[in-house]
This record gives C-alpha cells, structure tokens and sequence, in this order.
C-alpha cells in the first residue's frame, strides 16, 4: 500500500476525511501524540486498526470527538463528566463512561465492554479532521504495537509507512505523553496517568481519586481472563456441530454464521463481536467455533475467543 502524505491544509483535511470515509486508516497529529484513525462506527476501518498495528489483543481505544455535544451522542454524560470536561476538554484528558446505547459505534472499539473512553483532542489539526469528517475517529497510538508512541510524521512513517492509507503531517506534537484517562463509570478513577496532570484533576473535582492503574492485571479491561462472557458457553476449534450447538464457522464450512466464508481474517475480526451476540441471542447453550489460524489478526481473534471460552466466576 502507498501511505499518502497529506499537509495540513484544506485539500489535506478533505482528502484525509475522505479516505476515513471510505473505511481507511489516517494518522493524525493530536496534541499527546500522533493517532492512527479510522471510523469508530465501521468494523472494518476498526479492524484495520488492530491489523495495521498488529497487535496481538483487541485493547479497546479511545473515540475522538470534536466537542462535548457530540461525546453526548455516544456516552451517558453525569455531572461530573460535565464539570470535568469544561474544565480539561480540549485537552489531554480522556473520560470512560458508559456506552450509550444507541450510540452505533463498533463493538471492537469497546472491545466488547459497556464502557467507552473517549476524549476531545485540542490540536488544531486533529480538530480540523474532525471538522471535515464530521463523525467519531477511534485511535490509538500511531506506531506498531510494542514499540514506543509516535510524535512527529516521520515517526509515524517509520513504524505504519505501507501499512495504512494516509499520514496527515501536523508537525511535531506538543504534549508528546498519551492523555490522562479518568474513569467515570463508578468511583472516580485514574487510569492511566498522562498529559493532563493528576494534581489537576483532584483540584477540579475537589477529591483525592482512586488509581487503577493500566497495566495492573487486575484491572486492566482487556487483560481479565473471562472479559467478553457471551451467556452461551463457547467451545474452541470445532470441527463440526453437535446437537445443540450453534456454529460460528471461518472458512468453507457449513455454519450458522460465519466470520468470513473467504477465510479473511481482517473480515472475520470486523465480524466477531457481531456475530458472537447474533448467536448468543438465538439462545444456543453452546457456541462452536471453527479454528481460526493463530497469525495476524488470527492472534487477536483467538485472544477475544479463548476469554469468551474461560471459566466464569459467577458458577
Ligand atoms: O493521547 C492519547 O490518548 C492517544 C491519542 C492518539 O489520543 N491515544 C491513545 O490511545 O493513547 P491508546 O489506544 O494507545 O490507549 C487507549 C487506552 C488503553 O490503555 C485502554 O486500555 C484504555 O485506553 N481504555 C480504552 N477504553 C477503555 C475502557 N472502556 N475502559 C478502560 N480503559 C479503556
Ligand atoms: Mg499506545
């Protein structure tokens, strides 16, 4: 794939609000660092997300918006999300709250959890691509997982140059550490420290906070061993469907659904989440599922697999 290089301009932010239109992946400057972007309601551009990264998890990311009003279209909005967001936003800072339920944003964003982080990034150029997308930009970090988050375009090339469809070159970005993510879902609660300094934050909410910290097995969303629990139990590499099951096929096989008859696993990624609560509904007590090969995107589909299949707590 050729990456474009777009500048910051006019023309650059209507070509790269059109290439996000049609499911594409942009980087873009924001104020922390530079983000790979795709549309938060495409599965798709979604999945392309965690190929081009390739990461061996579906972590869930974090939507980028252009102002308050439009986080409300996605996320219940407390008082307290409220008062914080006057305070901080545009800035550094991202609010886990819950997901609305109308909000139409793709399952792999949350990475299947009823919560969504989401923030509003103060850079002038990620606020123009905001502006001439119009609609919810998930993204991460701009650089291969693994490896240390980008700051300039150059970086960007570097780690994703091949991979994605455009780099929008804003120069170098001023904050340069990811933002600060305070959960709003419960007790307030640090998350990952960041651009915004936590001594602010407390000042602003007049309270010391609670620190759960990423990275902290515990509590790390996408590191629980049974994360995504559909209510059906799910039975790995099956070869074929017994009598009360329900087949989640991948490949030439005969299924109920299936992630992707071609056996593209960008596809099946873009149709997991979808297809697990499509067959849990059907009120199946088991969901089969045909062996997904353990490569590439494979590895994250498998890692979302094997915490569905894990043993619950709640027997
Ligand atoms: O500065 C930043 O935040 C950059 C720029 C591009 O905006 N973005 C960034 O995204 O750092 P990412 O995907 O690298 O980090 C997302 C973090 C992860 O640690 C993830 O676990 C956490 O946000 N996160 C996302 N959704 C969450 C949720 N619903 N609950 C708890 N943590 C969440
Ligand atoms: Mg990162």
């Amino acid at each position: 794939m050729q990456t474009r290089h777009l500048s910051a301009d006019p023309s650059g932010f209507d070509a790269a609000a059109g290439l996000l239109r049609d499911g594409a992946l942009v980087a873009f400057p924001t104020e922390t660092v530079y983000g790979l972007g795709g549309d938060a309601r495409s599965d798709i551009a979604v999945a392309r997300i965690f190929e081009a990264k390739q990461r061996p998890q579906f972590n869930p990311l974090i939507v980028h918006v252009n102002s308050i009003e439009s986080a409300q279209e996605y996320v219940e909005w407390p008082d307290m999300a409220d008062h914080v967001a006057r305070a901080f936003w545009p800035g550094p800072l991202t609010l886990v709250l819950p997901l609305r339920p109308d909000a139409g944003l793709s399952p792999l964003v949350t990475a299947g959890l009823p919560t969504v982080a989401i923030r509003v990034p103060a850079h002038p150029v990620a606020q123009a691509l905001l502006a001439a997308f119009g609609g919810p930009v998930a993204a991460p970090s701009a650089n291969p997982s693994g490896r240390i988050s980008p700051t300039n375009a150059a970086h960007v090339e570097a780690g994703l140059g091949g991979r994605i469809a455009g780099i929008l070159d804003g120069g170098t970005c001023g904050v340069g550490v990811e933002s600060t993510i305070l959960g709003l879902s419960d007790t307030p609660t640090l998350l990952r420290p960041g651009g915004l300094p936590v001594e602010a934050l407390e000042a602003a909410l007049n309270m010391p906070l609670e620190k759960h910290i990423s990275g902290d097995p515990l509590t790390a969303p996408g590191q629980m061993a049974s994360h995504y629990a559909p209510g059906a139990r799910v039975r790995l590499e099956a070869l074929g469907k017994q009598p009360g099951e329900v087949l989640l096929g991948f490949g030439a096989v005969e299924a109920d659904l299936n992630l992707s008859p071609a056996g593209d696993l960008t596809e099946a990624a873009a149709n997991l989440f979808h297809h697990l609560h499509a067959l849990d509904a059907m009120g199946a007590d088991v969901i089969a599922v045909s062996p997904v090969p353990d490569q590439g995107l494979g590895r994250a589909i498998n890692d979302r697999l094997r915490r569905a299949a894990a043993p619950r707590f709640d027997s």
